[in-house]
Order: structure tokens, then C-alpha cells, then sequence
């Protein structure tokens, strides 16, 4: 990205100090990062101390063989005795773990000496069931506690899980379940969203039924909803029959640091799903570590709510093995934020008194949407910690989420990571970092990234360029299912190994444009396939639409770069205007305006069509590939992965040159 149009882009100038009362018992200090910086593996086998190991490790990093590595080789462990069992037996069977709260209003309370015990039987469930260690489990659920202790269970005796996201059709679970080759599918009959019980069990059905499906011996099917349900005889099993009459004792192996813990399989714009390896030591010790230091988690006080989904690597990693580590007691929602009302959340914060809380800008926008008043109604002054993940976040967005639900005191922290990195990565401390609305600064300590431009150079503070990650980390992904060379050609082959002072270095390529701004500070800007080039300019989404966002009347914005003869491409805006403002003429040039003097004039964007939704996938990313074939007027490509596929043709109907 050239220098002048960087300096155009995104002059944000408000900062927020960490409030003095968090900064004087934060869990980590600034000296962390000066300890980091002086002994990088040493600081790592330090953090993997907050695990209890049947054999400590000896080894920290092997990178013999890069980019394949190894954390904590020669030590073993049991991931679900450190979830689990270790705070029981250190007195802490009495705290709850988990409060669920099921959408329809249900709600039950785990202590940690109830989950010992769920898991315990359900791990002798799956044994009686055949599973043994390295046989892939596929997990098909509904928010609800069995989905944690399934994936528990499945750590227990060593069977890495595949979870699958509960709003996938059958096509994507029979892919799932084919590329990992799973013996056993845990389901439900279905869970409630949007006040509806929606079935589950019938996709597992369908999906059993395409080729190369057939070593899936057993179906168990959990009952959340009673509504019917086809019984396959001999293959599907009922939980409360199976896990319900095992034995509370199970005593837990310790495997090896590298075994498999999980596959996960990335939503992938393009090309057949990757399914993402994580193992059980290096990954364990960033969860763990990362948790108690984004979210300064104390956990005999603290009460943690991720909004996430267990079908995605935040609820893996900040629901399940990050939290539970830790001995967190945690929150976990079944529904919709807007099920039965607009201020469910807010009611669940006050309801739990949650001072830890964890969400997607995408829900923080429609937060926005639905008014200032609604969270007002609720009282959450037990918030003292927010974090954001998933997306950019645009300034506007972070400033009303520390305004309307931290009451302008809590720190907000923007966590940039992916599913191949399995923990956060850059990142705010609460009680050490100055933020920045739209950034996510720093990387944490013991994790090195920067910024590099095309041939791989390091790019000044003021630049742009692509994010990279210029060491190893211990919760990286090991590599794609099945698929070494994917892994080196789509992670390592573009910016490495290249010549360094020491050697040979390898660099991870993240897959995202970021900059440095004068500060040394990063900021991401989206996919790399989300900078659009303009006139001879890089121009990225993100920071147009944070631009759109920026306007009193637009509530959320969509950014493309359309095919244009003149300028190679012209920005192409969808936006969704705030409750009261009505689309007009005079709007949409108001808008255009606005951009070009938050931006500069190349930035100014070419056409804004007012819209009522925008086309998302289920983990909330915006589809920006069907709305450059709407604004290029072509025929749509798939999309199967969205929540609404009629949204689009509303979209459609509103462009009069789109067939
Ligand atoms: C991609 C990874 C990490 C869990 C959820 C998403 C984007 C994620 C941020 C952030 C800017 C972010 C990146 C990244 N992303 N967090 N704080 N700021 N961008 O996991 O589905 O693997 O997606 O999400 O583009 O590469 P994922």
C-alpha cells in the first residue's frame, strides 16, 4: 500500500488509558513483554507450567524440520484432566464451571465436580462404543452443555473431535466427516434458535447417506428438544440411555504433547474446506495463557461470557480448553441475541453479574442498530473487561461497545487471530495497553509478527503491507489434514524461508493486509482479497466501510472493489441506514462526501446502494465475493454457506443494471 494513500487512510486519535484500579492488579504487567523479548522459549516453558503434566517437558521448540513443529515433545499430559479433573482435586468441585442458559429461558449450573463426572461417563460412553485414541470423532451440536463435555470426553481418551457448526447444511457435514474419515457423529434431535426448535439429527441422517460416509459406526444422539426424530437402529444411540448408566470414574491417559487434540475446518472462501490440526501441550499452554493475560481473568471472582459458537476456534479456544484451564466459571448461551427480545444478552449479563465479555464486531454493529436505549435497560456494571474478535473492528463500533456496554470505564480489547494460529496472537493487555479504536497493536508477548511488503521487506511505521508471524508460536496449526504440501504452499511458500542475520527464516503468511502506524502499532485491514485497487491506490474495505460507519446514519457497511475500465476498480458501498434515516439521493451523496473527506477523494466511493441486510456467513463474515458479483453483474456464485440466501435477491433487486 503506498505511503500517501496510508496516509490518508483512518486518522484515529482517540486513546484510552487501562483504568488505574485494573492496571494495579493486572494479571500481567509490561514486564512481560521485556521477559519475552529476552528469552522467547524460556517465557513459553514457563507459561506451559500452568498445565499439570504426567511428564514434564524438557523440550520447549524442535524446528528441525520447519515448518513442521513441535512444542513440548517429550512431555505428556491429559488436556481434559487439566479442563477438569486437577480443579476438583484441588478443592474446587464446588465452583461452577458452567451456567447455561438455554434460549427458551432453561437454565442449569455446572460445578467442576459435575463436569468431572459428565465427562468421566461420557468418555466411557464413547470407549464402550469402540473409539479409541487417534480416531476422529465428529461432533454436531447445538450450544448446549453436552457439546462441551462431548469435546472434553473426546480429549480424554485421546480421540482428536472435529466439531461441525450446528448451522451447516448436511453437504457440509458429509465433507467433514468424509475428509477426516470419523467413526462415531454425536448430534441432537435439535436446539432452540429464534424461539423454534430446529432439528439437527436429520442432516447427520442425510449425510450418512453419501459415499465415503460408511465407517461412521455410531450415531448418539442427545434430547434437547423431544420433537421426532428418525431412528436408524443399530447405528444411532441415545445419550441419556448410553452415557446416563456409565461409571463416574474414568481414569485419564496422558498422551503425548504432539497427539492430536482437533481438527477444525476453516470456512474458506475458495476451494475445499482445510481442515486445521491442533495438538494437545503447545496449544493448551497458549490457551491457558493467553486467557488469563487478554482478559485478566481472576478466576475465583470472574464470571466469562463468549458469545461465540463451539463450531468455531473461539468457542474451542475461549469457551471450552482456554477457560476451563483456568478454572474459569463461564456463561454459555444456546439462542439468538435478539430471542425473545432485543436485550437478551444485557439480561444475561445482569442475570450472572458477567465481568469478562467476548463478541464479534458484526454483533456489536447490530447491537448498534437496534439503539443506544436497549442496553440502557439493563443494569452491567459488573463489566470490567471487553473483548472483540473475528473482524476489524471499525472505530466507530468499538467506541459505542465501550460507551453503551463498558459505561465508558472497561477497557475494550481487539483480538486478532485466526484458526490456524488456535490462541490470540496481537492484542491489548487490560491493564498495560493504551488502546486504539480499530486496532489490535501489539503482538503479545512471546509472539513476533510485523508487517512486509510484496518482496518480503519489513515495512516501516507508517506502511502497509501483508501481516506475517516471523517465529513459531505453541498453539500453531501443525497443518492441513491429510495435506502437508497445502499447508507449506497456502501458510509458508509466500514470504519464505527467505535469507535473515540467523539463518534461514521462515515466514507465516496470515493471509491478511495490515499496517504499521507511526507508533509501531498494527492494524489490520481484512483479507489480502479484500484490498481493492483504485486508480493505481490499494484502498481496503475495512477502512471504507469503518469510514460509512463513522456517519450518524449508517449502521453497517459493505465494501467491493468492482471491475471498472477507467480506474481498474470502482468502490462499490452497501450500507444499512440506522433505524430513522430514509434512503435518498441527497443520502447517498451526504455519504459519499463523507468518505472522501474521512479518507481522501481516491477513496470516495463510485456507487452506495442502501440496503436492508447484508449477505454474511454463519460465523458473521461478510460475503464480499457475491456482493462483487452483484455490483459486476454476474451471476451469483455459491451460497450455500449463508444465513439468509434471500437476502440476496433482495440485494439484487435493488441495483436496476443486476440481471
Ligand atoms: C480471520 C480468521 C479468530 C477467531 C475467529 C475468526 C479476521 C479475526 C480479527 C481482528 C481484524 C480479524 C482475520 C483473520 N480477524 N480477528 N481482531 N481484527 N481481523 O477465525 O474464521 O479463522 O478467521 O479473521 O482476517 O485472518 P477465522
Amino acid at each position: 500500500m503506498s505511503n500517501e494513500s496510508l496516509a490518508n487512510l483512518l486518522r484515529e486519535e482517540r486513546r484510552f488509558a487501562p483504568p488505574a484500579d485494573l492496571a494495579a492488579a493486572a494479571n500481567v504487567t509490561a514486564e512481560a513483554y521485556e521477559q519475552a523479548k529476552a528469552d522467547r522459549l524460556g517465557f513459553w516453558a514457563e507459561q506451559a507450567r500452568r498445565l499439570t503434566w504426567a511428564a514434564e517437558p524438557t523440550e520447549t521448540l524442535d524446528w528441525s524440520n520447519p515448518p513442521f513443529a513441535k512444542w513440548f515433545a517429550d512431555g505428556k499430559l491429559n488436556v481434559a484432566y487439566n479442563c477438569v479433573d486437577r480443579h476438583v482435586e484441588n478443592g474446587l468441585g464446588d465452583r461452577v464451571a458452567i451456567h447455561f442458559e438455554g434460549e427458551p429461558g432453561d437454565s442449569r449450573s455446572l460445578t467442576y465436580a459435575d463436569l468431572q463426572r459428565e465427562v468421566a461417563k461420557a468418555a466411557n460412553a464413547l470407549t464402550e462404543l469402540g473409539v479409541q485414541a487417534g480416531d476422529r470423532v465428529a461432533i454436531y451440536l447445538p450450544m448446549i452443555p453436552e457439546a462441551v463435555v462431548a469435546m472434553l470426553a473426546c480429549a480424554r481418551i485421546g480421540a482428536p473431535h472435529s466439531v461441525v457448526f450446528g448451522g451447516f447444511s448436511a453437504d457440509a457435514l458429509a465433507t467433514r466427516i468424509q475428509d477426516a474419515d470419523a467413526r462415531v457423529v454425536i448430534t441432537s434431535d435439535g436446539g432452540y434458535r429464534r424461539g423454534k426448535p430446529s432439528a439437527l439429527k436429520p442432516a447427520v441422517d442425510e449425510a450418512l447417506t453419501r459415499p465415503g460416509t460408511e465407517n461412521v459406526r455410531s450415531v448418539l444422539v442427545v434430547r434437547r428438544t423431544g420433537q421426532e426424530t428418525a431412528w436408524h437402529e443399530g447405528r444411532d444411540v441415545w445419550w441419556h440411555e448410553l452415557v446416563d448408566r456409565q461409571s463416574e470414574q474414568h481414569t485419564p491417559e496422558a498422551f503425548g504433547a504432539e497427539h492430536p487434540l482437533f481438527i477444525l475446518y476453516t470456512s474458506g472462501t475458495t476451494g475445499k474446506p482445510k481442515g486445521i490440526l491442533h495438538t494437545t501441550g503447545g496449544y493448551l499452554t497458549q490457551v491457558a495463557y493467553t486467557h488469563h493475560a487478554v482478559f485478566d481473568l481472576k478466576p475465583e471472582s470472574d464470571v466469562y461470557w463468549c458469545t461465540a459458537d463451539v463450531g468455531w476456534v473461539t468457542g474451542h479456544s475461549y469457551i471450552v480448553y482456554g477457560p476451563l484451564a483456568n478454572g474459569a466459571t463461564e456463561v454459555l448461551y444456546e439462542g439468538t441475541p435478539d430471542t425473545p427480545h432485543q436485550g437478551r444478552w444485557w439480561e444475561i449479563v445482569q442475570k450472572y453479574g458477567v465481568t469478562i465479555f467476548y463478541t464479534a464486531p458484526t454483533a456489536i454493529r447490530a447491537c448498534m442498530k437496534w439503539g443506544d436505549d436497549i442496553p440502557a435497560k439493563f443494569d452491567l456494571s459488573s463489566l470490567r473487561v471487553l473483548g472483540s474478535v473475528g473482524e476489524p473492528i471499525n472505530p466507530e463500533a468499538w467506541v459505542w461497545y465501550r460507551r453503551n456496554i463498558g459505561a465508558d470505564r472497561t477497557p475494550v480489547v481487539d483480538t486478532w487471530w485466526q484458526t490456524e494460529t488456535g490462541g490470540i496472537m496481537i492484542s491489548p493487555l487490560p491493564g498495560v495497553t493504551e488502546t486504539k479504536p480499530g486496532s489490535a497493536q501489539v503482538p503479545l508477548p512471546g509472539i513476533a509478527a510485523t508487517v512486509v511488503d510484496d518482496e518480503a521487506r519489513e515495512v516501516p511505521d507508517g506502511a502497509g503491507g501483508y501481516l506475517v508471524l516471523t517465529e513459531p508460536w505453541p498453539s500453531m496449526l501443525r497443518t492441513i489434514w491429510g495435506d502437508d504440501q497445502r499447508y507449506l504452499d497456502t501458510y509458508w511458500a509466500r514470504f519464505g524461508p527467505g535469507q535473515s542475520a540467523t539463518g534461514v527464516a521462515w515466514r507465516y503468511f496470515a493471509g491478511d493486509g495490515a499496517k504499521k502506524d507511526d507508533d509501531g502499532d498494527i492494524w489490520l485491514l481484512g483479507r489480502v482479497d479484500d484490498v481493492m485497487l483504485v486508480s493505481g491506490h490499494n484502498i481496503s474495505t475495512t477502512e471504507v466501510e469503518s469510514a460509512l460507519v463513522s456517519h450518524p446514519k449508517v449502521a453497517e457497511a459493505a465494501v467491493v472493489g468492482a471491475t471498472d475500465p477507467q480506474t481498474t476498480q470502482a468502490i462499490c458501498a452497501f450500507v444499512i441506514l440506522r433505524g430513522s434515516a430514509s434512503e435518498s439521493e441527497g443520502l447517498v451523496e451526504e455519504l459519499r462526501a463523507h468518505v472522501a473527506k474521512a479518507l481522501g477523494p481516491i477513496a470516495k466511493p463510485k456507487r452506495i446502494l442502501p440496503v436492508a441486510e447484508l449477505p454474511k456467513t454463519r460465523s458473521g463474515k461478510i460475503m464480499r465475493r457475491l456482493l462483487r458479483d452483484v455490483a459486476e453483474n454476474r451471476a451469483l456464485g455459491d451460497v450455500t454457506t449463508l444465513t439468509d440466501s434471500s437476502v440476496m435477491e433482495l440485494i439484487q433487486s435493488k441495483l436496476p443494471t443486476a440481471s
